[in-house]
């Protein structure tokens, strides 16, 4: 799959494809740009990254293609149907771990299946294999309150693939934690998905987890927001421990590094990049 800055015409054969996005925000009278014509195909199954500075229009795409906003023009396009508002197709997994903290892990990862109407033994089944993938069955019948910050994390990551999302779109989930517990959920988010592939975008400020996850990182720059460079990560899965320190990932993550962290210079892979005004 190959990604349009443009906005030109999309391939078919796209699970999402953003079409020349644009999203304004009236700030007092202003209108302040926070995504310029962003054009994205991402394939089905792909995991797709996304990093770049604060401000640069990272949740702004994930909420519009969650269908929790609107663009001011453009489209989003998921399985061929423009995106007009949330649906069971997309998981969403945010910052914060928006666990219900009155149920247990089990209840919690249940909770999306009897909405869609399941019944109670199909799903006590779902929860417990979804459960068991995330590696918390011996905490099933805990409180999130009884959880670890990363415990807790897992539990959301099960019970958005519990409701069988065909894409899962996620924001930082790992931003609050610390480093170690970081690199086991990396791990452990691609073995899940190893086992039961889904359609991910991930969003990210770590430049190494953006390279480790990914199929390709999507780098944006701020102001306006745009995609500024799309580096694909030609490494196979599973990643590895080792693989971190091989040279081919340290030349991966030094050019997404580069391509976030020296955006003015005018170095990116994008023929014509806007040059940064602040
Ligand atoms: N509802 C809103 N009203 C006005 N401005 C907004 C709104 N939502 C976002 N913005 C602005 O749009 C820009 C992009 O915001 P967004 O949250 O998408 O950035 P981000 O890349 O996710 O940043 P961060 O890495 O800090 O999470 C920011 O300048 C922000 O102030
Ligand atoms: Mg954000």
């Amino acid at each position: 799959m190959t990604a349009s800055f443009t906005g030109a015409a999309q391939g078919i054969d796209a699970r999402i494809s953003v079409q020349g996005i644009t999203k304004t925000f009236d700030l007092g009278g202003e209108q302040f740009v926070a995504l310029d014509n962003v054009s994205l195909d991402i394939a089905d199954n792909e995991f797709v990254t996304v990093v770049g500075p604060s401000g640069c229009g990272k949740s702004t795409l994930m909420n519009l293609l969650a269908g929790l906003d609107e663009p001011t023009s453009g489209k989003a396009v998921v399985d061929g149907k423009v995106v007009t508002g949330p649906g069971p197709d997309r998981g969403v997994i945010f910052q914060q771990y928006a666990l219900f903290p009155w149920l247990t892990v089990r209840k919690n990862v249940e909770f999306g299946l009897k909405t869609a109407g399941l019944g109670a033994k199909k799903r006590r089944e779902k929860a417990e294999h979804f459960i068991e993938m995330v590696g918390l069955s011996e905490f099933a019948d805990a409180l999130p309150k009884m959880l670890s910050g990363g415990m807790k994390q897992r539990c959301a990551i099960a019970r958005a693939y519990a409701v069988d999302p065909t894409i899962l779109l996620m924001d930082e989930p790992f931003g609050a934690l610390d480093a170690l517990t970081r690199v086991k959920l990396q791990e452990q988010l691609l073995d899940t998905w190893s086992q039961d592939k889904r359609t991910v975008v991930f969003i990210t400020h770590d430049v190494d987890e953006a390279v480790f996850l990914a199929n390709r990182v999507v780098v944006m720059a701020a102001r306006p927001g745009r995609i500024f460079d799309i580096v694909d990560v030609d490494l196979p899965y599973p990643r590895t421990e080792e693989m971190r320190l091989s040279p081919e990932f340290t030349a991966l993550r030094n050019r997404v590094w580069h391509s976030v962290y020296h955006q003015n210079t005018g170095t990116s892979a994008v023929s014509t990049p806007s040059i940064l005004t602040a």
